[in-house]
């Protein structure tokens, strides 16, 4: 090894120690003719002090050095004087006298600073230099994090009798929701492999082959449009387990979450038991089926008394099917009207028409007109007024935001609004990882524009027992035995208990508008295999990139994974994706329509 010890291991026990050191020029400052160095390898930071009075080559190095410089130094380790300590740095109480300086790599200026964390610098620049990025300390933490993160899972399931297995990348499509990536077959024209959009059916098959407790840490990858949460190609804890009922996954789990937070985060507080909310629960109380459970601001609905209200865009929304349900920011009746505007222009964005608001300066029971204020007031009437105020539990000094229209988008509205006043109000604890589980979800959802029905988690999820009657039915009402973990307003992880008989994937393929000849075509060989002894199975995949974003407490993924995608799913630094060359194409059997321009 070029270096002895870690630049960040050395300690006051060291001094008189002669070590060997190789890293980066983290800061470099002259004194005098002193040349002071921090050097920073993966350990840490260490400072190196180069005098004139010794080797003029180490101190002519030293002179050459500049940030980002990669050297290698020899010499002792010395206590530093009372003043001098640095309290901030692990080794700030000792410093390394040089007495061989060796330049192992000049550097150019670095794009950004790799000292300052602070610093905003452009995501694009950041991703096209990702290796100087990731030099910065709170990059290299986030990937130590995702390491422990990964070994703590592989520990906990390896240790519960789960089988880690590898399923292939180069798969035929699995439908969860989005678009393929595929990969062109040159020995076979036409046809294409698809990237596994998550392991599902081969996990299932895996239950089949008797494997009974499966795990993977797989890599998906799903081409759909990209925020901060999703990404093009991620990592799910992948899990499968045979003659499991729902109330053993979600205790899994729990202690997995549990555990694998108190070990990285042990600052945490993570409530327990872990809340269950059924699917329709919160979709009433918080308007979503991932609420941050941190904080309440539930909804209410005044549905009921808007239908007979003599305002029309309330008594209206009702007629049409719609609801209208409102959500109370206590003390809003101090904002003005301004600030109550930017409500509804946040709910605008989200697809309402406007918003209504309602300030009360007195309680809803006893407010006069004089208490209320409302640009609607006098549509509304001050009865109702004082009705929806009381409805929704508003105190004096709220301001009541209500939401009328189309149910999914009342919702959708409020749940957003629900998220800005949680912000504005600072009721979401940060020192709080809420995790809760949401179950019995819809099995299928209506698609109006596709005019047909869809999985709302995917097709190979169970009916529950009691609904199996309603798939012909009514479908809309049938709940799945389908579950999700959620932790402060994200969606970390989805499961199921599956279909494992032929007949009921037939009748749910047939529900989805997956006819008889194409399930045989796409999904023949998971039916053939339901009928050579499939055990009930259930399973749960969880996005390994969230947990570690939330343990991180960062807002973003990308923040967690060395090398991400951009927004339009390209690679800044390698370059990807790229277009193929003549020949390439010619021998993949491929034809480009409308070539990509260069640059
Ligand atoms: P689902 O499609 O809900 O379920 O995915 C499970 C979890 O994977 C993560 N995830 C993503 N993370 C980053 N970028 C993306 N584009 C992305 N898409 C999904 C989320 C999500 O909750 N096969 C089923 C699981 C099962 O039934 O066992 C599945 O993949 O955290």
């Amino acid at each position: 090894m070029l270096k002895s010890h870690g630049c960040g291991a050395l300690r006051r026990e060291d001094v008189g120690e002669r070590v060997t050191l190789a890293g980066w020029v983290h800061r470099r400052r002259d004194h005098g003719r002193l040349i002071f160095l921090d050097l920073r390898d993966r350990d840490g930071i260490v400072q190196v002090v180069v005098r004139p009075s010794g080797d003029d080559a180490a101190y002519a190095a030293a002179n050459e050095a500049r940030g980002e410089y990669v050297l290698q130094i020899e010499g002792e380790v010395a206590a530093r004087s009372e003043a001098t300590v640095n309290p901030n740095l692990p080794t700030g109480e000792v410093e390394v006298i040089a007495e061989r300086v060796e330049v192992l790599n000049a550097a150019k200026t670095p794009p950004f600073a790799v000292n300052e964390d602070t610093v905003e610098v452009d995501e694009l620049v950041r991703l096209r230099y990702r290796y100087i990025d990731i030099r910065r300390p709170q990059m290299l933490a986030a990937l130590e994090l995702r390491d422990r993160l990964n070994q703590q899972i592989r520990a906990f399931m390896s240790g519960r009798g789960f089988l880690e297995v590898e399923t292939p990348i180069m798969v035929a499509a699995t439908p969860e929701g989005a678009r393929d990536y595929v990969v062109p077959s040159r020995l076979q024209p036409g046809a294409f492999y698809a990237l596994p959009q998550a392991p599902q059916q081969l996990k299932q098959l895996l239950m089949v082959a008797g494997v009974e407790r499966y795990f993977q840490i797989a890599r998906c990858f799903r081409d759909e449009d990209l925020r901060a949460d999703r990404q093009p190609e991620f990592t799910q804890l992948d899990l499968e387990w045979s003659f499991c009922e729902e109330d053993d996954v979600l205790a899994l789990l729990e202690e997995l979450f549990a555990e694998v937070t108190a070990a990285l985060r042990p600052d945490l507080t993570v409530p327990r038991p872990f809340p269950r909310l059924t699917w329709h629960e919160a979709m009433e109380r918080y308007g979503s089926d991932k609420p941050d459970l941190r904080y309440g601001l539930e909804l209410s609905d005044c549905s009921e008394l808007a239908a007979r209200s003599a305002f029309g865009v309330f008594s209206k929304a009702v007629a049409e099917g719609g609801r209208v349900r409102g959500i109370v920011m206590p003390g809003g009746a101090s904002l003005s009207r301004r600030e109550v505007d930017g409500f509804t222009d946040l709910a605008r964005t989200m697809g309402a028409p406007g918003l209504v608001s309602i300030q009360f300066t007195a309680a809803p029971a006893e407010a006069t007109e004089d208490d209320m204020r409302s640009p609607v007031l006098r549509h509304i009437g001050v009865e109702d007024a004082r009705a929806i105020g009381e409805r929704c539990g508003a105190s004096a000094g709220d301001l009541v935001l209500l939401a009328a229209g189309e149910a999914g988008m009342v919702a959708t509205v409020l749940d957003g609004i629900r998220r800005e006043l949680a912000r504005r109000l600072d009721l979401a604890d940060p020192t709080v990882l809420q995790y809760g589980f949401v179950t019995d979800f819809p099995l299928v959802e209506w698609d109006a524009q596709a005019g047909r029905w869809n999985a709302l988690h995917h097709p190979f999820t169970a009916p529950q027992a009691a609904d199996t009657g309603l798939l012909d039915s009514d479908p809309g009402s049938a709940r799945a035995r389908a579950y999700d973990t959620i932790a402060n307003g994200f969606e970390l992880g989805s499961g199921s208990i599956r279909i494992h008989d032929r007949e009921v994937q037939e009748q749910v393929f047939g529900l989805l508008g997956i006819g008889r000849e194409e399930a045989r075509e796409r999904f023949g060989h998971l039916l053939e295999a339901f009928e050579y002894g499939a055990p009930p199975h259930g399973g749960f995949a969880f996005g390994i990139d969230r947990v570690a974003m939330l343990l991180a407490g960062r807002e973003n993924i990308r923040e967690v994974i060395a090398f991400p995608k951009t927004q339009s799913a390209s690679d800044p630094l390698t370059g990807a994706p790229q277009p193929l060359t003549a020949e390439q194409l010619a021998e993949l059997h491929l034809h480009v329509r409308t070539p990509i321009a260069d640059g």
